[in-house]
């Protein structure tokens, strides 16, 4: 009876520690998180009415000694511009005359000037379409002209706490249209929505989705052009890298990092990232998760780009510009056609770029699987120990 009871309690303990070990873990992979910044939010900077042109939302991102300041702009061609500086009261200053007229740098300033550490901006440029009659995914195979977007109509900005909504179509759309989704945070964390990349408080993430668009062809399938500038370093590569594949984006294992080929101090630098993963339904789930490619970065005309986004002639003039082409879907995969709908999400941040752990419920699984044989031979050798010393001592019966 005596031995019972002893086993029992050995056994308690020993799930104690087990629980112990399991939840320290969990706390460890969380608590690298909590780098916050203080984030206000405000439509056209200094415009008296709401500009003809285009929105510019400007969300600016203050932390202990410096600021990220994201301005999107719909002025021509959707633009993402992030600028790091390292003044905690850096501001924006707008001449909307300028900006407006689209014709010279310097509509939009950050000051004081010196304090820009680091910038980076992120221009949609292109809808291209294919028809892929032989379903072997080669774009180039039978493209269609490219959808402009300097030249789609675009919504006012749909603001809602610390994202906003755009949304456009060419003239030549029969229905639907395309939309981007910015989001900014105050700390690192995930989005609820798949891919749910991993961010920080230093990046922004911007999700694109063509919902209800009729295609040109019955086995069309679309490839985005976009185009990035980099000050002081252009983003002139793409690095892909290992992924892990757990819980919040099963299947994948890669994560493409475009950055500058500069080397040296992380911190003076920024990056796009994403996985090469895009979802056929706007309720994103795994039987619609469809992969993706990108293409080599190429130099652009700067010029051209300038022309094409009120955003970087304003801010840059003409800027060194690299550009990509990320093409959605593989051979033998459905076309956009079948549920006339795609979406796919990129980051935009300062710094370096976020690194995916295990999540808690993988670590959890892993300490269990794990642990529990650790445990029970444990156990089982402590509870033999003190039977052992129990028998030794106790008379027997
Ligand atoms: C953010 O705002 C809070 C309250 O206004 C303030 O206490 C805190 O110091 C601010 N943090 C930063 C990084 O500016
Ligand atoms: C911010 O700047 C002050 C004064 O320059 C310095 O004392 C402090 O260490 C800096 N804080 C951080 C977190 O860099
Ligand atoms: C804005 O630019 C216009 C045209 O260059 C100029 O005339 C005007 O003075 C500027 N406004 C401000 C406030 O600097
Ligand atoms: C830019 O455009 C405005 C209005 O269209 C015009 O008045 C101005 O002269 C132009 N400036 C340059 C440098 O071309
Ligand atoms: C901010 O950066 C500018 C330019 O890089 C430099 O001149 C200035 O000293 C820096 N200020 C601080 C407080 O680090
Ligand atoms: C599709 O395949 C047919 C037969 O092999 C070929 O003649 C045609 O050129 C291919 N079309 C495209 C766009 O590759
Ligand atoms: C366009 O969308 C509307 C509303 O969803 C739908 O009723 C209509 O059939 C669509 N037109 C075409 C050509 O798909
Ligand atoms: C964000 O940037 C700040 C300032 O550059 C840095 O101190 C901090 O570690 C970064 N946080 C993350 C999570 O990268
Ligand atoms: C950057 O560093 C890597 C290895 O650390 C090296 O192979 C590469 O040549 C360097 N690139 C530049 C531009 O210095
Ligand atoms: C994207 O693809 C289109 C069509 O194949 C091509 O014309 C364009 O140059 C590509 N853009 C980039 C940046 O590679
Ligand atoms: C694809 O489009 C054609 C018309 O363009 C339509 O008849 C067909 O039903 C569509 N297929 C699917 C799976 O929606």
């Amino acid at each position: 009876m005596a031995a019972t009871a002893e086993k029992r309690r050995c056994g308690v303990s020993s799930f104690l520690v087990f629980l112990f070990s399991v939840f320290s873990l969990c706390h460890s992979s969380f608590s690298g998180e909590t780098f916050r910044r203080n984030l206000s939010v405000e439509l056209n900077p200094g415009s008296p009415s709401s500009p003809s042109g285009g929105d510019l939302l400007h969300v600016r991102a203050v932390g202990v000694n410096d600021t990220l300041h994201f301005l999107f702009c719909s002025q021509g061609a959707p633009t993402l511009l992030l600028v790091h500086t390292n003044s905690s009261s850096s501001t924006v200053e707008v001449n909307w005359t300028q900006f407006e007229a689209r014709n010279i740098s310097g509509g939009l300033k950050v000051e004081p000037e010196n304090t820009v550490m680091y910038s980076s901006a992120l221009v949609f440029s292109r809808l291209l379409e294919y028809d892929d009659v032989n379903d072997t995914a080669d774009p180039t195979a039978d493209p269609f002209p490219p959808y402009e977007l300097q030249d789609f109509t675009w919504s006012r900005l749909k603001l809602s706490g610390l994202s906003a909504l755009l949304c456009g179509a060419a003239e030549t759309f029969t229905n639907g249209s395309l939309c981007l989704e910015l989001s900014v945070f105050e700390s690192g964390g995930r989005d609820h929505s798949w891919p749910r990349l991993l961010h920080t408080a230093n990046s922004s993430q911007l999700r694109v989705w063509l919902d209800g668009m009729l295609p040109r062809a019955t086995r069309s399938r679309f490839l985005l052009e976009l185009r990035a500038v980099g000050d002081p370093s252009p983003l002139s590569r793409v690095e892909v890298h290992r992924s892990i594949d757990d819980e919040f984006t099963p299947s994948i294992f890669k994560v493409s990092q475009w950055v500058s080929s500069a080397n040296g101090s992380s911190d003076v630098s920024g990056y796009l990232q994403w996985k090469p993963v895009a979802y056929r339904q706007a309720d994103a789930a795994l039987e619609f998760a469809t992969p993706c490619r990108h293409s080599d970065p190429r130099p652009q005309s700067p010029e051209e780009t300038a022309a094409a986004s009120g955003l970087i002639r304003g801010f840059y003039g003409a800027p060194q510009t690299f550009g990509l082409n990320v093409s959605f879907g593989l051979a033998g995969e459905p076309f956009y056609n079948s549920t006339k709908f795609f979406s796919w999400t990129v980051l935009l941040g300062a710094g370096s770029p976020p690194v995916d752990s295990f999540s808690p419920l993988v670590l959890a699984m892993m300490a269990v699987g794990l642990g529990t044989p650790t445990v029970l031979l444990l156990m089982g050798g402590v509870c033999v120990c003190i039977r052992k010393r129990a028998t030794d001592y106790e008379p027997i019966n």
